[in-house]
């Protein structure tokens, strides 16, 4: 990318000055992914990296509620985050009064909350989960019955998966529930041989369509394991693109659709974060202290 490259360049020799480092989700463009990111990942890796590093900082290259996590798990540290704009339509779509009021609903429920959550939810939830992890959270629980939220797809995704019964919440991924399992199928009737690799945010139709449904990492790791001649990753845009530098021969069949928060997150906006320490993440303690507890018990569980 030589139009990015005194960008680049500019970011990577401020990392060292500030004894920084900088966590890249999945879903970054390729530029900050291969160029900038010292770490890349699923939410899961992100939030053990978080709790492992021994640089003074963290640029986030996500959205505000990962930076969130990694400020739980490293209160110590400074957790810049390039944009604070950069939210996710599940963490908005509920508040830790709601899961208050959840309690009350649905008394002796433990309540599991995906990552993608705020850490005002977090301190009022039992567990948090991932998309990687959360069958295995939701067993872990040895209850009949949970509480989970905020994501309906990825609840009933679960609950196909566990004879544990699920209570879900009405939010959503906005990329992820616009795919509908029509469009697929036209795709896979054009071409019998296509994968299908889909994110479990997406409905459970959808899911029904595709031959693997992981978190991004397992996403990516499937398609670098089967190279299958042509793919359809059913998720964020960005994902293709940093994975196919390391696939070559497998074409990336579109359609895929972009998460605005997520590219809120720039080249630029990371220099601006490095240059001038900025924005912080900053969590009240009493609640920071809860939330953490809730992270943790799933770092814990799936180390
Ligand atoms: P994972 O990377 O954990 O699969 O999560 C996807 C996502 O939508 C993050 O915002
Ligand atoms: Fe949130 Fe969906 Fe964007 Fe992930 S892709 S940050 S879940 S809106």
């Amino acid at each position: 990318w030589p139009f990015f490259a005194p960008t680049i360049k500019a970011i990577n020799e401020l990392k060292q000055v500030r004894n920084a480092v900088i966590l890249g989700h999945n879903y970054m463009t390729p530029e900050i992914f291969h160029c900038v990111a010292d770490i890349v990942g699923d939410s899961l890796q992100l939030a053990k990296v978080a709790a492992k590093t021994k640089a003074e900082v963290i640029v986030q290259g996500g959205v505000h509620f990962m930076a969130e996590t990694s400020k739980l798990l490293s209160p110590e540290k400074i957790v810049l985050m390039p944009d604070m704009k950069a939210g996710c339509s599940l963490a908005a779509s509920i508040t830790g009064a709601d899961i208050r009021l959840l309690r009350q609903r649905y008394p002796g429920r433990p309540v599991v909350a995906y990552v993608n959550t705020s850490a005002d939810v977090k301190a009022e939830v039992d567990i948090c989960c991932t998309s990687s992890n959360a069958v295995q959270v939701v067993e872990s629980l040895g209850v009949p019955e949970v509480i989970f939220v905020p994501d309906q797809y990825l609840a009933k995704n679960v609950a196909a998966q566990t004879k544990v019964k699920i209570i879900s919440w009405a939010g959503a991924c906005e990329v992820h529930e616009r795919f509908t399992a029509e469009e697929l199928i036209r795709y896979r009737e054009a071409d019998p041989s296509i994968k299908i690799i889909a994110h479990p945010e997406c409905p459970p139709e959808v899911v029904a369509v595709a031959d693997y449904t992981g978190s991004t990492k397992g996403m990516i790791d499937w398609v670098k394991n089967e190279l299958p001649g042509r793919v359809l990753l059913v998720t964020e845009c960005s994902m293709a693109d940093n994975v196919a530098a390391e696939t070559k021969g497998v074409e990336f069949v579109r359609p895929c659709n972009l998460c605005p928060h997520m590219k809120r997150i720039t080249l630029p906006k990371i220099l601006d974060s490095l240059l001038y320490m900025r924005d912080e993440v900053v969590i009240d303690p009493a609640m920071a202290e809860r939330a953490r507890r809730s992270v943790e018990r799933m770092v814990n569980l799936t180390m």
